[in-house]
């Protein structure tokens, strides 16, 4: 069996994380600039049914079968062989490699899943439809964070930018003028199912309170899908800014988010705002191409670990 190799790429926010776990709309699209990669090979000296999982970045090397349950990759792996209702595959390996910062509100449990599942199952023979690999992907997003919205495995399955609405079908958007978009990395890792935790709690104890915010979240995706469709580049600064602020009051983001989105504006950015699960992790800058050198300076400037030029539309 010759090998197989698959990849996805990761995911930023634009806009409407975490009032998208509520229902509302968020808009996301995949970044290509940085990938997840999964290759199986067949194992011919090993015996039927062994799978070895090597994944250097995590410093894993280990047997499908000593990896629990709630390990993700272990999980994306059986969640493949249930789907093709393959009990014993024939002995494999499966090498994970990937360049999407984890933790960092970039996708990469989302990526690393979807590459796992195109690769294992055209190897098997029975390459999945992007919607069944999705959905895969979603049941293993829920080991990451219990209550995933779906957004990280629809955008990072499909590969395009999505006006996303929980439990709906794919609805992708047109980008009437090209977005200039600068990813800068807090450097601080932050598990999406911690912020997210926070949120639920802090809306179990005020649901007034955190309903009316996400409903305000809610109405600026809207009017940034109008920005981005009219090619509103000035409005939908000002939109990244006031979701940036909503992001504030829900309680996810935090000083160092604060300072980069500050560094951002202040460098020419039309606008800023954290992205992802916050806290730490990554935040987003719009930008144009007379001021985006300027502006990834400062950010690097500000505390940024790294920034990432990605280009929509
Ligand atoms: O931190 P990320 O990139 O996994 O983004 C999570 C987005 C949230 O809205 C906070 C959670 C979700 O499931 O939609």
């Amino acid at each position: 069996m010759p090998a197989v190799s698959a990849s996805a790429p990761g995911k930023v926010i634009l806009f409407g994380e975490h009032a998208v776990v509520y229902g509302q709309p968020a808009l996301a699209a995949p970044v290509f600039d940085v990938q997840a990669k999964a290759i199986v090979n067949a194992d011919i000296s090993a015996p039927p049914g062994r799978i070895l999982v090597d994944a250097p970045q995590i410093e894993l090397n280990a047997d499908l079968i000593s990896l629990p349950a709630d390990d993700p990759l272990a999980a994306a792996v059986r969640a493949t062989l249930v789907e093709l209702g393959i009990q014993q595959p024939p002995a494999l390996k499966l090498r994970v490699t990937s360049t999407i910062p984890v933790a960092a509100g970039l996708g990469s449990g989302a990526a690393v899943s979807v590459a796992v599942i195109r690769a294992l199952s055209a190897f098997l023979g029975h390459p999945l439809a992007d919607e069944r690999v999705s959905q895969l992907a979603f049941e293993v997003e829920k080991l990451h964070h219990g209550t995933p919205s779906g957004i990280d495995n629809t955008v990072v399955t499909f590969g395009k930018p999505v006006f996303f609405v929980k439990g709906q079908p794919l609805e992708t958007f047109q980008v009437a003028a090209p977005l200039h978009l600068l990813i800068g990395d807090t450097g601080v890792a932050s598990p999406t199912r911690i912020a997210v935790g926070d949120v639920r709690a802090g809306w179990q104890a005020e649901p007034a309170r955190y309903e009316a915010l996400f409903a305000k979240v809610g109405d600026l995706v809207r009017a940034a899908r109008a920005a981005i469709e009219s090619g509103d580049l000035a409005k939908l600064g000002s939109l990244m800014d006031e979701n940036h602020e909503l992001l504030q009051q829900l309680g996810v983001s935090s000083p160092e988010l604060d300072a980069l989105a500050t560094a951002a504006r202040q460098a020419g950015a039309k606008g800023a705002k954290l992205s992802g699960g916050g806290r730490g992790g990554n935040m987003v800058a719009l930008v144009d191409e007379t001021t985006s050198q300027r502006v990834a300076d400062a950010l690097l400037a500000a505390g940024a670990k790294s920034v990432i030029a990605t280009k929509l539309g």
